[in-house]
């Protein structure tokens, strides 16, 4: 039966998230933290982009991850970011960078009123919007020149889509990069996309931890019904390395962009 990409989408979105608003917001750190530690592939692409006459909007801008970078090298950048906590964190990082050229804007996506700009990015920002074609159309009409959006890319191979697979019927066990290409390609966006060489893949110190982490993922902390299953699965696909329990899953993000056209909009 064929899929329908969008509405897969949604139905992930609604199924999720796992966790908290503050349980995410101490898990972004974390993860955000890590990702400024190392080099990004997909930052750096766009930022070969832009010069100082370009005009870009951060869509979800967290706590400017991607904003200052851009900043530094764009003529203004406008960050849109709902959660006051985050907006707080961008604009202490925005004085710590002593820039003057980005303006916050705190609101949802949805509910944003913004100028058009020449270049929209939106990294990471997309997975609580349950109508994807609406939150991409939205940024077409503001964006002048090319839109990217950085969204996640799980292993083909992972125990996570395994036991997805085996419990929900789906191999996709969230929202992410293939699903929103298939979807966007279904609505007549042809977007090109580079993808991360580096993986960053998971490790939990103990057996429980990676049980713990599994549960999480598949939206089944307060069910046992499916114990036996993950603790088999698990136990047959980690690898043990410096007494860590290794996945073979682990998160790449893939970029995809491309130009609105006059008529989509
Ligand atoms: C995982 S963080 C990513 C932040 C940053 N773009 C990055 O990649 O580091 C997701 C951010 O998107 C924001 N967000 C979630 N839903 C949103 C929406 N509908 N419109 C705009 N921002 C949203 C969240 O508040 C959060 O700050």
């Amino acid at each position: 039966m064929e899929t329908d990409w969008l509405k897969l989408w949604r139905e992930l979105v609604l199924a999720g998230p796992p966790t908290s608003n503050s349980e995410l917001a101490k898990r972004y750190k974390v993860h955000a933290r890590k990702r400024n530690e190392r080099p990004d592939q997909l930052l750096d692409f766009i930022l070969r982009e832009i010069d100082g006459e370009t005009t870009v909007l951060d869509v979800g801008a967290g706590s400017g991850r991607w904003t200052i970078p851009l900043a530094k090298v764009a003529k203004t950048v406008t960050a849109v970011e709902p959660s006051s906590a985050m907006v707080d964190n961008l604009h202490r990082n925005i004085s710590s960078a002593k820039l003057n050229n980005i303006q916050v804007t705190q609101s949802s996506w949805e509910d944003a009123i913004v100028e058009p700009h020449n270049i929209t990015v939106c990294a990471h920002a997309m997975y609580a919007s349950p109508d994807l074609a609406s939150f991409v159309r939205k940024i077409e009409r503001y964006t002048t020149r090319t839109c990217f959006l950085a969204i996640r890319l799980p292993p083909f191979g992972g125990i996570i889509g395994e036991l997805s697979l085996g419990i929900y019927e789906r191999h996709h066990d969230s929202p992410n990069a293939i699903i929103a290409y298939n979807a966007l390609y279904s609505i007549g966006i042809y977007a090109n996309v580079l993808v991360e060489s580096d993986i960053y893949r998971w490790t939990d110190n103990t057996f429980e931890e990676a049980f713990a982490r599994a549960k999480r993922h598949l939206r089944l902390q307060s069910s046992t019904t499916y114990d036996t299953l993950i603790r088999d699965t698990l136990a047959k696909r980690l690898s043990l390395s410096d007494n860590c329990y290794v996945w073979p899953d682990g998160m790449r993000s893939a970029l995809l962009w491309w130009s609105p056209s006059p008529i989509s909009s």
